[in-house]
């Protein structure tokens, strides 16, 4: 969704703009603009294609002079993508331009006023109002100005502000949407997210909701809502710069695909200290686990498909009944909650807005909240009363794999830590699973090996018009993120479907020739999904079945198969994905589809 940088230096602004614009990129945009100013003036630039576009328009940034700005990607919402509609948004009187992330929820009243008094406007944007009161509110203190500005302001925000007058100080503010300082030397800078500042700086500081900070290249002070000095502390940021960068693959999302096995490691190593499962200082104290009598999870996209997963994991170790719900449902559910119900908010971003409002409403009935993200710093992690971090590192492509693969271990391994202290499975079993996790990453690495086979194999389906997934339990779970991948980046339409389900409606959509991906890793129902395979054949499908080693013998030569390594039952999920996260990538690439990017996804959905 939208994103923001700022900065305030010594050298071409311009440049890192640009530059940090490109970083952003990947959050998904439909437009964007930078504001530099030099002389007094603001030079503009923007466009409603690629920021590559920026550059050629402005010779990589050596037309435009100056050491003060801000840019933004736009990710429409009031008002289609245009030059009109794209940031910045410059005042009347063009002394001030404004970038803004988030929603302007009273800004038609706002707007009403500000043309009663005589402001012109030129966009359909919400945003346009913000520069429009701060030349109202601007008497020479801009200070005054941003105060003022800010408290007519309703509902979500960060925003990049400049202002001719004042040729070193950039402004930033936030309100419930991110936004981060990065201190420099002779330079400091403002940024949505994190992955526009690693090439400058990885000391950061994450403003709080209600801070608005005032930057120059020597100085960074910070006001809370109450007009007060706060003091805050330096984060330092432990990803490099090559985690943004491609690193000699033509997409992120095949250098991610193949960063799995390494994050998965990072990840069970940062929680299993000697073989032994460790969640660090864990506010859900052994009294409080042992009063939880339900646990709900609660996600969006391909989070929500890790919480299918872990639902049967959890509810197997912890005989602790488990609904996993959409975020987007659960806020506006009124959820039947109290003090021993865990919440898990899983999220890669820890920004989506709304999984952030679920957490909120769960939190104000007295549930403890546990979340799982990927991002240091983000608002989920700080509204949660513990977070368990998964260690991905960046993940630029639009299309998550290393951030689900990621997830699920984190989701393995409370489960076995929590039935440790609840004694709810047996000790053999938990044993089993200890011993098999630290096995997943080569084996991981075995199907990554072999990638060029799924790369064969997504030829047969990259003329499908719609494809089928199914499977039943955690094979089921699997077949909706199957399915998701292959959709969001293929435009291929492909439905998940619990194998069990089918002869309820979907078999009427199977027709001589479409494509049915049956996922076959849970042995103890192979035959229940074999006889569903059987259905879907005799109708005329093109079945591929996805087995693990030795497993299954199907004994017919129409049924493809794609087998991954053999593991512990509770496990397979994180071994299945991955033929088909590979799949859903060659497919896209086939078809000659913006792989990172697709068309109107977002990386991080910040609006509801
Ligand atoms: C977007 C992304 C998905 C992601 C979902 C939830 O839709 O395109 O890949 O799964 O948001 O994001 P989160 O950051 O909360 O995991």
């Amino acid at each position: 969704m939208c994103g923001i940088v700022g900065y305030t230096g010594k050298s071409s602004a311009a440049e890192f703009l640009l530059n940090g614009l490109e970083k952003l990129e990947y959050r998904g945009y439909d437009s964007a603009g930078i504001a530099v100013l030099h002389d007094k003036s603001f030079e503009i630039s923007k466009t409603i294609e690629r920021i590559e576009t920026l550059f050629a328009q402005t010779s990589n940034g050596n037309n435009i002079k100056g050491s003060l700005g801000i840019g933004h990607t736009r990710w429409a919402t009031h008002g289609a993508p245009s030059l009109e509609n794209s940031h910045p948004h410059l005042s009347n009187d063009r002394k001030f331009a404004v970038v803004h992330n988030g929603i302007i929820e009273n800004y038609s009243v706002l707007k009403q006023e500000l043309i009663d008094d005589g402001f012109q406007f030129t966009s359909e944007t919400d945003t346009e109002v913000i520069p429009m009161l701060l030349q109202k509110y601007y008497k020479g203190d801009i200070k005054a100005a941003v105060t003022a500005t800010l408290k007519k302001l309703e509902g979500s925000f960060a925003l990049g502000i400049i202002c001719a007058d004042s040729p070193e100080t950039l402004i930033a503010a936030k309100r419930f949407s991110p936004l981060i300082l990065g201190i420099g030397e002779n330079c400091n800078l403002v940024a949505s997210d994190v992955t526009a500042l690693v090439s400058h700086t990885k000391n950061v500081i994450y403003l709080e909701d209600g801070e608005t900070a005032f930057l120059t290249p020597a100085s960074v002070e910070i006001y809370d809502s109450e007009g007060a000095m706060a003091n805050k502390r330096i984060s330092v940021i432990d990803w490099d710069i090559s985690s943004a960068q491609k690193s000699g693959y033509d997409h992120f999302m095949m250098k991610e695909i193949m960063e799995q096995p390494d994050c998965v490691k990072k990840t069970l190593e940062s929680y299993n200290k000697n073989g032994e499962i460790t969640l660090g200082n864990i506010k859900l104290t052994e009294q409080k686990l042992k009063k939880i009598n339900k646990i709900e999870i609660v996600a969006c996209g391909s989070a929500y498909h890790a919480g299918a997963v872990g639902k049967y994991v959890l509810e197997e170790l912890l005989r602790i009944p488990v609904n996993v719900e959409l975020a987007s449902e659960f806020r506006y559910r009124n959820p039947i909650i109290d003090s021993n119900t865990l919440t898990v908010v899983i999220s890669q971003s820890g920004e989506t807005a709304d999984s952030l409002a679920a957490l909120k409403e769960a939190k104000k009935m007295g549930s403890h909240i546990l979340a799982v993200v990927n991002v240091v710093g983000s608002s989920i992690a700080k509204a949660a009363d513990d977070v368990l971090y998964t260690r991905a590192g960046p993940e630029i492509a639009v299309a998550t794999t290393k951030g689900y693969s990621t997830q699920l271990i984190v989701l393995y391994l409370l489960g076995i830590w929590a039935a440790n202290i609840l004694g709810t499975a047996n000790k053999e079993q938990l044993k089993a699973l200890n011993d098999e996790l630290p096995l997943i990453p080569q084996k991981i690495s075995k199907i990554l090996s072999q990638k060029s086979l799924i790369q064969d194999i997504a030829q047969d389906f990259a003329n499908a018009k719609s494809i089928f997934f199914i499977g039943r339990n955690i094979d089921y779970a699997v077949s909706l993120e199957a399915s998701l991948k292959l959709k969001e980046i293929s435009y291929i339409h492909s439905e998940a479907y619990a194998a069990g389900e089918l002869k309820h409606g979907t078999i009427s959509l199977i027709e001589d020739g479409t494509p049915v991906v049956a996922l076959c890793g849970c042995k103890r129902l192979h035959d229940k999904t074999l006889s569903n395979i059987k259905e879907v054949g005799a109708r005329g499908a093109r079945v591929l079945a996805c087995v693990a080693d030795r497993d299954f013998n199907f004994k017919d030569d129409k049924i493809k198969t794609l087998n991954f390594p053999a593991t512990n039952p509770l496990l397979i999920a994180s071994l299945e994905v991955i033929p088909f996260q590979l799949l859903a990538y060659y497919v896209a690439l086939q078809n000659g589809c913006d792989i990172d990017k697709p068309r109107n996804l977002a990386k991080s959905v910040t609006v509801e």
